[in-house]
Order: structure tokens, then C-alpha cells, then sequence
């Protein structure tokens, strides 16, 4: 097959064929993007979209700039299009030097396939004129050296999914022991030593977003400085903190985390209980910090309960733990019987809105009013210094960002310790235009120059108000 010059429209049978191939490689893509690089299924992320692209462009015969352009214009545009199909695209954008197309083509894949570290780096490099990622040499995460964090699932990672989409084991196959030191958390630990941060997400990790990592040279903490002076990839002290994120189950549905109320039945509540008795107790015995949850709520969640009620039976005074709840269901009766008294460092109480309007859409299931009883309760016991910290969240979008400074004077009023903002993620709950629509950080949406005017309002100034997950 060949093109002439000024043919720019190609015919269907070249996009089919580009089609096809990018489909083969797509499957293996994605088989990879859970691996590192001791795997052998590992393929480095930009090496497999090159080829894929290339081998896209064979198949479709096409040879000439003009010809590449229109081929990767048509199978952006095409019907059905992947996120992958979306990524080459945006490949090939940056690989002829045209960054605003990149980027708008990794965006939109992004918004599709949100944890994908190499439509992340296209992105990022598109952003950056070219230019090659810097990485973070001289920097220090201690996240693989300190924590584990359980998922749906049963995978473990050394932190949110979203920041290292790369698990190191699975708590049913695997003992926490192998976990540990598996050969993918030893991959990941040499790329903390080699400031690649190669697995670390540029998008979500709100250490790389915000640039707040620690310089090697100021580490304070003794282990840590040790860990990193010597490269330690294998470690002896199992993990001093712990992220419970294994059970989705929850009281409320609220649009940006899940379309419909996930509850575990009663033989996987059976079965979760006793996966923490074989493997995460265990571990517990010798934590220093436990947090739950991430992926449900820990007070909506029976096997949650469980764990709670149980950590009274362990030998270990010094675990602190650390919730991240909707609160509504927390009462004094529900803290007594959880034993929760003198366990508990911090609250993390997801609000999204200072309105009960906005509550009842976007924290689908509960109301204002249940939320003000909670947090009058979680306040009481902050003044009373029952615990030591009390945090209020609220997820970033379109129909709540004009509250964010009464949201900052609510938490004031409940004399909080912080206030956490977070731009939103498509989890999977959006159509790619749902998100669009909702994400309000994008600087073509509509309503950008009135978010970004919030954004200066002196109320998101205060100093223990965190935003995280924004390019500035
Ligand atoms: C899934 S919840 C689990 C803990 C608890 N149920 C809660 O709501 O805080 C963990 C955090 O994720 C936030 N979240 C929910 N949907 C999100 C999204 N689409 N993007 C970013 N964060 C989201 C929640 O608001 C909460 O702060
Ligand atoms: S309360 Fe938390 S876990 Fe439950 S649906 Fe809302 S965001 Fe998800």
C-alpha cells in the first residue's frame, strides 16, 4: 500500500488494520501495567506504546507525516475508541512535536483510564514542552518502607492504588511476609533509590503533584536515613503502618465513588473476618498505625466492625488508629461498643459540601442534618482531647466548588484541625463526558476561571487547608 503526498483522508481498511493491531497490543499492555520490571510480562510503558504505535502504522501502510497524522486523527475519532487507541494518539502528537494536541489526547484518555502511568507520562512530557521527566533524585518517599495498604480484592500495595498502581501481593494467596518483600516491592523500593519514581504517579501521587517530597539529606527519622544511605530493597521490620482498604462496603452511594450501595454479604463478611485473623492481626501485633478506610466506611462496613471490636484482644497499646469515615453512622453508643476510646489519633470525616442541598446529592444516603450530628460528636471529642486530630474532606467538582470557603469556616466553626480538598478522579462512575463536565480543574471547562477565582478567596489560604491532586 502505498499514499502520495497530499492524501490525507485515510481509507477504513487502514484504520480497521491499525485497529486490529492496536487491539493485540492493548491486551498485553494492560497485562503489563500491574507488573515491574522482575516480571517478565513487564513491558516499560513508553517502549510498548511506541511499538504499538509503530506496528499500527505498518499494518495500516502508512509512510508519510501527512499520512501518520490523518491515520492517528481517524482512530482517535474512530467509533468505540479505547483509551489505549486514545493514548497512541496522543503518542504520536508528541512524537511530531504538536504538545496541545498530546495533551488534549492524553487527557481525554486519562479521564478514561485513570491510574495509566504511560498516558500519565505523555501527558506530563506534552505539559512540559518535550521535555524529558526530571524525576526525583535526592528525594525520599518512605511509603514503601513504612506501609502496606489492602485493596478490594485482596492485591496490597505500599499506597493508594491510584498513587502506585502496582500491587506487591494478594492477601489470599500470599503471607504477609512474602508480600513484603516480594520481587515487585523490591522493584519498587530500587525506584525510590534511583529517583526514577518510575511506578509513582505524576497525576495523583499529592507528593509529586504538590512537590512536597523530602530531600534525602533532611530525613529525620534514623531507619529511614539508614534505608535510604544503604539502597535497601529487602527489609527485616514488617510494616510500622497499615491502610485497611479491602472491604467496599458502605452506607451511602455517593456519585463519585460507586453507582450503587455496595454492602458484603454475610459469607464474605465471614470470609474477610477471617482473613484478618490469619494475616492482618498478625501484622497488627506489630503496626504502630492503622487506617481505615478508603474503600468503604469503616463504621458501615460489618467486617470493619469486626476488626475494631478485636483490637482490644491485641498485645500492641501503641497502635494508634486513624478514620476515614462519612461519620454519619458514628454515635457515642457505636464508639463504646467499638472500644474505640483512647485508639484513636485522628478523624477523617468526608463532607463534600456546606450546603444540605449539595449533602443530599453528593453524599447520596445520608443528610445534613445526620452529618452535623456526627461531626458535633467527633468536635467533642476533639476538645476534649479524646483524639488528636479532626480533618474534614471534601472531594472537588462542579456542583460544590463555590462552597469551598463556607466549607473552610464550617470546619473552623467545628474547630477542625485541617480541611483536605481533592479534585475529583473518574473511578469509574462517570462517562468520559459526565467527567468532563464534572471536573472543574480542566482549563477548557467552562466554569475554570470561577473555580480558579475560589481558589484565591483567603479562606482556602489558612495554612492547614490542603489541596490536593491540582496542576497548578
Ligand atoms: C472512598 S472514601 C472511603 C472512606 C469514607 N467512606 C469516606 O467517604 O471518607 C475515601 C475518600 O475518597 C473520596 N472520594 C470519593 N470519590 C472520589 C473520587 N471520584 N475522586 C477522588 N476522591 C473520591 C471520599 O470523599 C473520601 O474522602
Ligand atoms: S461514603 Fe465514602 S466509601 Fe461510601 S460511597 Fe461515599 S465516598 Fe464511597
Amino acid at each position: 500500500m502505498s499514499h502520495s503526498i497530499d492524501r490525507i483522508e485515510p481509507a477504513t481498511s487502514e484504520v480497521e488494520a491499525a485497529a486490529a493491531v492496536i487491539r493485540s497490543h492493548r491486551s498485553r499492555y494492560l497485562e503489563s501495567a500491574k507488573r515491574t520490571e522482575s516480571d517478565p510480562r513487564y513491558v516499560e510503558p513508553r517502549r510498548a506504546i511506541e511499538t504499538a504505535v509503530e506496528d499500527a502504522e505498518r499494518a495500516a501502510g502508512v509512510e508519510t507525516p501527512a499520512a501518520r497524522d490523518a491515520l492517528w486523527s481517524a482512530v482517535f475519532d474512530m467509533k468505540g475508541a479505547s483509551a489505549f487507541d486514545w493514548t497512541l494518539a496522543a503518542f504520536h502528537s508528541l512524537s511530531t512535536g504538536d504538545y496541545a494536541m498530546a495533551e488534549a489526547r492524553a487527557a481525554r484518555a486519562l479521564a478514561r483510564a485513570t491510574n495509566d502511568l504511560g498516558v500519565q507520562a505523555i501527558l506530563h512530557q506534552a505539559r512540559r514542552g518535550g521535555a524529558a521527566d526530571p524525576g526525583f533524585g535526592g528525594r525520599f518517599c518512605d511509603a514503601p518502607f513504612r506501609t502496606i495498604e489492602t485493596a478490594p480484592g485482596g492485591d496490597v500495595y505500599f499506597c493508594c492504588p491510584a498513587w502506585l498502581p502496582k500491587p506487591i501481593g494478594n492477601l489470599d494467596t500470599e503471607s504477609a511476609g512474602d508480600i513484603w518483600n516480594s520481587d515487585a516491592a523490591k522493584d519498587i523500593r530500587a525506584s525510590i533509590h534511583d529517583g526514577s519514581y518510575r511506578y509513582c504517579s505524576r497525576s495523583h501521587c499529592p507528593k509529586l503533584t504538590a512537590d512536597t517530597l523530602p530531600e534525602t539529606a533532611d530525613l529525620s527519622n534514623a531507619k529511614m536515613r539508614a534505608i535510604s544511605r544503604t539502597e535497601a530493597t529487602e527489609l527485616d521490620a514488617m510494616p510500622e503502618r497499615l491502610v485497611l482498604s479491602h472491604d467496599k462496603s458502605c452506607n451511602l452511594s455517593c456519585p463519585s465513588c460507586r453507582s450503587e450501595l455496595v454492602i458484603a454479604r454475610k459469607a464474605e463478611q465471614k470470609r474477610l473476618n477471617a482473613l484478618a485473623d490469619r494475616v492482618l492481626f498478625p501484622l497488627m501485633g506489630q503496626a504502630r498505625r492503622l487506617r481505615m478506610t478508603g474503600s468503604g466506611d469503616p463504621f458501615g462496613s460489618a467486617h470493619f466492625q469486626y476488626v475494631m471490636r478485636r483490637l482490644k484482644d491485641l498485645d500492641n497499646p501503641d497502635l494508634k488508629v486513624d478514620l476515614q469515615t462519612n461519620g454519619v453512622l458514628l454515635t457515642p453508643a457505636l464508639w463504646d461498643r467499638l472500644g474505640l476510646e483512647g485508639r484513636v489519633e485522628q478523624m477523617l470525616v468526608s463532607s463534600d459540601a456546606a450546603t444540605p442541598e449539595t449533602y443530599a446529592i453528593l453524599r447520596r444516603g445520608a443528610t445534613f442534618e445526620q452529618l452535623m450530628r456526627a461531626l458535633t460528636f467527633i468536635a467533642e471529642l476533639r476538645r476534649e482531647n479524646r483524639i488528636r486530630n479532626f480533618r474534614l474532606d471534601f472531594v472537588v467538582q462542579a456542583l460544590n466548588f463555590r462552597e469551598m470557603p463556607a466549607f473552610v469556616e464550617l470546619a473552623q466553626s467545628l474547630r477542625c484541625d485541617g480541611v483536605k480538598f481533592q479534585m475529583i478522579r473518574n473511578w469509574g462512575t462517570f462517562t468520559p463526558a459526565a467527567f468532563d463536565a464534572a471536573n472543574v480543574a480542566r482549563r477548557d471547562h467552562a466554569e475554570n476561571d470561577a473555580f480558579r477565582a475560589v481558589l484565591d478567596h483567603p479562606a482556602l489560604k489558612a495554612p492547614n487547608v490542603e489541596i490536593w491532586g491540582l496542576q497548578r
